[in-house]
């Protein structure tokens, strides 16, 4: 029975890869917006995965959210790469300690022996402040590190959802309703078919920068997130997805 379970997760995660042109999709069993403990397996499963893609003096920036912090929670053991830095992908949001991306960042390097860099300044600033922010030589500094990672680890959210942890107004809140906003990564809001239709400005990794990065490493679970983690995948259309059966189900809806 185990066995056929487990073919049944097989199976979906083709079809996901396959829907989605990814490079590999995993799957944990469960629905996490039900259940903690898979929660709990898509950060260990995602751990996992970012430990085997580590290399010689690669360079890793993970964003935050408590999918991420759970990924950070299970980072631990023996890793042969040298010289991995691992950052911020962005300034952080507030919120929880464990789950800004600073603090995942950290937690994940010191698990692995690794370098890191932090990112000191909250993501939700004046735009004109933000653009004095990144002239101060030290915040440069860390942001062109930033910039030049080969690896991103990064959560998804619910468009609405994360615009209100954000703080966004309501005249942004009810452009993001008009646009049909569904998704959310590093501050950018997708829409259904995966096109980008809003974008809060903020200090790190860019849209633009998305091409250079030599592996994507997306997770993100729960049936709550299906719609979401389907726009974003629409538009990335590469690298790697960490998910649940109940996020998985839903997006092929069978479920
Ligand atoms: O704020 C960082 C972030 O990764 C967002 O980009 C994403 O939408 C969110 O966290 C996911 O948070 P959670 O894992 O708590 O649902």
């Amino acid at each position: 029975e185990i066995i056929c379970y487990l073919e049944k997760l097989n199976t979906l995660a083709a079809q996901l890869q396959e829907e989605f042109s990814l490079e590999q999709v995993i799957i944990v069993p469960g629905d996490s917006s039900r259940d903690i403990y898979a929660k709990k397996d898509i950060g260990r499963a995602a751990a996992r995965c970012l430990k085997e893609s580590l290399y010689d003096g690669c360079r890793v920036a993970v964003t935050g959210g408590t999918t991420l912090a759970e990924v950070a929670h299970s980072m631990s053991g023996v890793v042969t790469a040298r010289d991995v830095l691992v950052v911020p992908a962005r300034g952080g949001l507030g919120g929880e300690v464990e789950e800004q991306a600073n603090v995942v960042a950290a937690r994940i390097a010191k698990a692995i022996g690794a370098e890191y860099r932090l990112l000191h300044l909250p993501d939700n600033l004046e735009e004109s402040l933000l653009e004095s922010l990144k002239k101060d030589a030290r915040i440069k500094e860390v942001v062109e590190l930033v910039k030049s990672c080969n690896i991103l680890v990064h959560g998804i959210g619910v468009a609405l959802e994360m615009a209100a942890r954000r703080g966004l107004s309501p005249e942004g809140l009810q452009v993001l309703e008009e646009r049909g906003a569904v998704g959310e990564v590093l501050r950018y809001y997708f829409n259904r078919e995966g096109q980008i239709v809003y974008s809060q400005p903020g200090i790190g990794i860019e849209f633009e920068d998305m091409g250079g990065l030599k592996k994507v490493i997306a997770v993100a679970g729960g049936s709550n997130k299906a719609e979401a983690i389907a726009a974003v995948l629409r538009n990335h259309r590469r690298g790697v997805l960490v998910t649940d059966e109940g996020a998985a189900r839903k997006i092929l809806q069978k479920g």
